[in-house]
């Protein structure tokens, strides 16, 4: 008889965000006149900018041509969407990179739940705790976790690292030994970052106790303020023991394109095996590259045109978190988060769990977000929005909590 992975039984049953999803369509079902503001799942609402969507379409004219016509393409992605990568999101920050080390893809929710697999099952994993659940799922299924304790509501070889108020969101380094470490900064869900000297402290770490840093870096495009740095490897060191994962989702609206890239440098040798190596062979096996007219539609962004309209999309909505920031505070709830990055981190009103506040956001104010404790067992008592919504509700729903 064929046997199931047994791993996936001890998955929470959905995935945080389909929850979320189907509370709302039921909530809907029985209340279609109610008007509903979602800033729950962090995804954008602003279209394509304009010269994405040139290119694109010239993509397509390509493809209909039997002269420009593409079949497969490189599973690690074009030359010409990796070479600006590197010249753009590395070369211009100092950070010597090689096209070789880029690998697009079709999201950084996919990569970072696929690297692991590439790293034996008896690693210990560090997570901060919160997270976003993909990082901590992604190791369940492949049973590196052991089992769940329902009292802690922890995972028994998991090392979680809380972020709360108390140490200001920024994990501490693990006192246990550990092999993996995930990170993402700016954070989701709390919109902390680090400073250089403190991310340092990481990368060093890592290099002492051969631990491997896996980075999500796709919130980088928020950051507002100085000496926040936008990739690890502006940290000395970092190329030796860190993945980096980018995405143009949250950067160039592209949740509904798909289009992210994962930088695997040759520096990084495990036991005498090169990780990029690696990592390119899984890619070749599993997948089969980002569609061509997407890639066309990425490249566009790295000229002066495409930084300035994009840069006018985050714009939008980092007006929209200082909308949500304000607004809140009015209220008189404290808030964190926001100012980094496109997610808003609330404390819920005492006497309530996250999901009791939940509800009572969507059943009394007709507005979603999604609760702390979804991310983990230190979210209990949080609460995240988002800053992806249109102005228009985004002022709505905040007029609505005063
Ligand atoms: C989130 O809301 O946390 C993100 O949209 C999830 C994702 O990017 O997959």
């Amino acid at each position: 008889m064929v046997k199931i992975n047994k791993n996936y039984l001890k998955l929470q049953e959905n995935y945080l965000f389909s929850t979320i999803a189907k509370k709302v369509s039921d909530f809907q079902k029985i209340n279609p006149d109610k008007k509903v503001i979602k800033l729950g799942i962090g995804d954008v609402t602003l279209p394509i900018i304009p010269v994405v969507v040139k290119a694109m379409k010239q993509a397509v004219e390509e493809m209909g041509e039997k002269e420009t016509f593409k079949g497969y393409g490189p599973e690690q992605g074009y030359d010409f969407l990796r070479e600006k990568i590197v010249e753009w999101d590395y070369q211009k920050r100092g950070i010597p990179m090689e096209k070789e080390e880029i690998f697009v893809s079709d999201g950084a929710k996919c990569d970072t739940g696929n690297f692991q697999e590439l790293l034996d099952i008896n690693n210990t994993v560090a997570i901060t705790d919160p997270v976003y659940p993909v990082y901590l799922d992604s190791n369940v299924m492949a049973g590196r976790t052991g089992g769940f304790n329902r009292e802690t509501q922890k995972f028994d070889r998991v090392v979680y690292m809380p972020v709360t108020e108390k140490n200001g969101f920024v994990p501490e380094l693990p006192k246990e030994k550990v092999d993996l470490i995930y990170l993402c900064l700016p954070n989701n869900p709390t919109g902390t970052v680090l400073s250089k000297e403190k991310l340092k402290k990481w990368v060093d770490y890592a290099k002492e106790k051969e631990a491997l840093i896996l980075f999500d870096a796709a919130y980088e495009a928020f950051i507002t303020e100085e000496n926040i740095p936008h990739s690890i490897y502006e940290i000395e060191g970092a190329k030796e023991v860190a993945i980096e994962f980018k995405s143009f989702s949250k950067t160039a609206g592209f949740t509904g394109v798909r289009c992210a890239y994962t930088v695997v440098p040759k520096e990084i040798q495990m036991g005498g095996v090169s990780l990029n190596t690696l990592w390119n062979r899984r890619q070749c096996t599993k997948f089969n590259g980002v569609p061509y007219i997407t890639q066309r539609g990425a490249e566009a962004i790295y000229t002066e045109e495409g930084q300035k309209q994009i840069k006018e999309n985050i714009e939008y909505y980092r007006e929209n978190a200082k909308i949500i920031r304000e607004g809140l505070e009015k209220a008189g709830y404290t808030v964190f988060g926001g100012i980094n990055a496109p997610y808003i981190w609330l404390k819920v009103p005492e006497q309530l769990t996250s999901w009791e506040f939940f509800d009572k956001l969507l059943e009394e104010k007709n507005i979603v977000g999604t609760p702390g404790s979804g991310f983990g067992p230190s979210g209990e008592g949080y609460f995240r929005l988002t800053a992806f919504g249109s102005r228009e509700s985004t002022i709505e729903a905040m007029q609505r909590l005063k």
